[in-house]
């Protein structure tokens, strides 16, 4: 069995990417990303749809060899231009001089942007179909998922969507490429990962693009990283569906910083009390420690957040006030969020939380909050005993 051949005509012919360990030089890597690409192989022509990293350019061409030999593919199409995927561009028309790059107008105006390529293209609109001889791809264009320019390429004959980045997730693959045929266990945490990190702000505009991909009728999402779904189509649109309307799980996430540990100790106590209030879903980081990405994982997966953090040089401490501005950016919605902290001489750390997530639009009612002035007391311990039965009561209510 070739595990490559993903259904009659389709290809897998992506490469793992083991080395990099930031993606985006941000986003650690630990078990590494892929970049999939993929063949179309119809009677009369082939299409190769998305392409690699610059520095997995030669791997790419290997793999094409494996599964056609020397035959060259007639079309590069392409969904998005992030160059994670299009960054092989020139070196894949020096492998294939005949090629011709499918985008739409977007997509043209960045190859050449990038890249310096303005011939042996084709300009392709919404609605577009592309024959290739029993093969037909149709492209959807879904801006901001999460670049302008980014589209879809559907395979009617097969039922096959090639998603571009949404549906993604980091990891590299281990052996299987179809989620029937690989433990996808571990790419679940990284589903999160990925579309809370990269996708995230954009939530209104993945749900454009479900609404317009709704009437497909799909066998298999072929995304740019990651496993393809088959068996786990309902799976993964169901998360992608609930995240970018910001929906998230019963459950709290507990991030603070801390230098001396009076911050902590409030955290501490807080976890306790939400954990007597019958709250099992309790994620703790401290933001000094934690990479940011995970982070925001549990923040795009939990309804509860608790925020703390010591005053900092009359600010906020900086990994949190980091965080607090990824949350912002993200117009992250629809949580229940709560903030705590610790001063010396003039507070300003809760305040200043309290304030990005206010310009941030990511509170619909008052956020409870609690401060310490040096060491917290038993009156502020109580405070923070209050703070979490008033989560717990919240979460409760729905
Ligand atoms: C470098 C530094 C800068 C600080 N700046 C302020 C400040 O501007 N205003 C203030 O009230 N406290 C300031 N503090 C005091 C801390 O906010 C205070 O000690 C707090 O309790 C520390 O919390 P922690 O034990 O959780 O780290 C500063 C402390 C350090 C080490
Ligand atoms: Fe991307
Ligand atoms: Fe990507």
């Amino acid at each position: 069995m070739n595990f490559k051949e993903i259904t009659d005509g389709i290809y897998y012919v992506g490469v793992n990417d083991r080395t990099t360990a930031l993606f985006e030089s941000l986003w650690p890597l630990p078990t590494g990303v892929t970049y999939n690409s993929y063949l179309v192989k119809g009677s009369e022509k082939l299409a190769l749809i998305d392409g690699v990293a610059i520095a997995e350019c030669e791997k790419l061409r290997e793999n094409i060899a494996s599964q056609i030999g020397a035959k060259a593919p007639d079309y590069l199409i392409i969904n998005h231009m992030e160059p994670d995927h299009s960054g092989a561009l020139n070196v894949i028309r020096s492998f294939f001089p005949d090629i011709t790059i499918v985008g739409n107008a977007k997509t043209l105006e960045m190859v050449r942007g990038f890249y310096g390529i303005t011939e042996n293209v084709m300009k392709v609109a919404d609605g577009d179909s592309l024959e290739l001889g029993g093969m037909t791809l149709t492209f959807r264009l879904t801006p901001m998922v999460h670049w302008p320019e980014t589209m879809m390429t559907y395979v009617s004959e097969r039922n096959t969507l090639f998603s571009g980045d949404a549906f993604g997730c980091f990891g590299a693959l281990t052996g299987g490429i179809v989620d029937s045929e690989t433990d996808i266990e571990p790419f679940i945490p990284e589903i999160y990962r990925y579309y809370s990190n990269i996708v995230g702000k954009y939530g209104v505009f993945v749900q454009k693009a479900l609404s317009k991909l709704s009437t497909l009728k799909l066998e298999y999402i072929c995304s740019t990283h990651g496993p393809v779904w088959h068996e786990q189509i309902p799976m993964v649109s169901g998360l992608y569906d609930r995240m970018s309307r910001y929906e998230a799980e019963d459950g709290v996430v507990i991030v603070y910083g801390s230098m001396y540990g009076n911050t902590e100790a409030m955290a501490e106590v807080i976890a306790s009390r939400l954990a007597e209030n019958g709250v099992k879903k309790i994620r703790m980081h401290d933001a000094s420690r934690s990479h940011l990405s995970y982070i925001l994982a549990d923040i795009f997966r939990f309804r509860g957040l608790v925020i703390g953090a010591p005053t900092y040089s009359n600010t906020l401490y900086p990994p949190v006030e980091a965080l607090v501005q990824a949350i912002k950016t993200r117009e992250v919605k629809n949580r229940i969020i709560s903030t705590f902290g610790s001063y010396t001489w003039a507070p300003q750390a809760v305040k200043r939380i309290n304030t990005l997530l206010e310009e941030g639009k990511n509170v619909s009612a008052d956020i409870t909050s609690v401060e310490a002035r040096q060491a917290p007391d038993a009156s502020v311990m109580e405070g923070c005993k209050t703070l979490a039965d008033e989560m717990a009561r919240r979460l409760a209510d729905k």
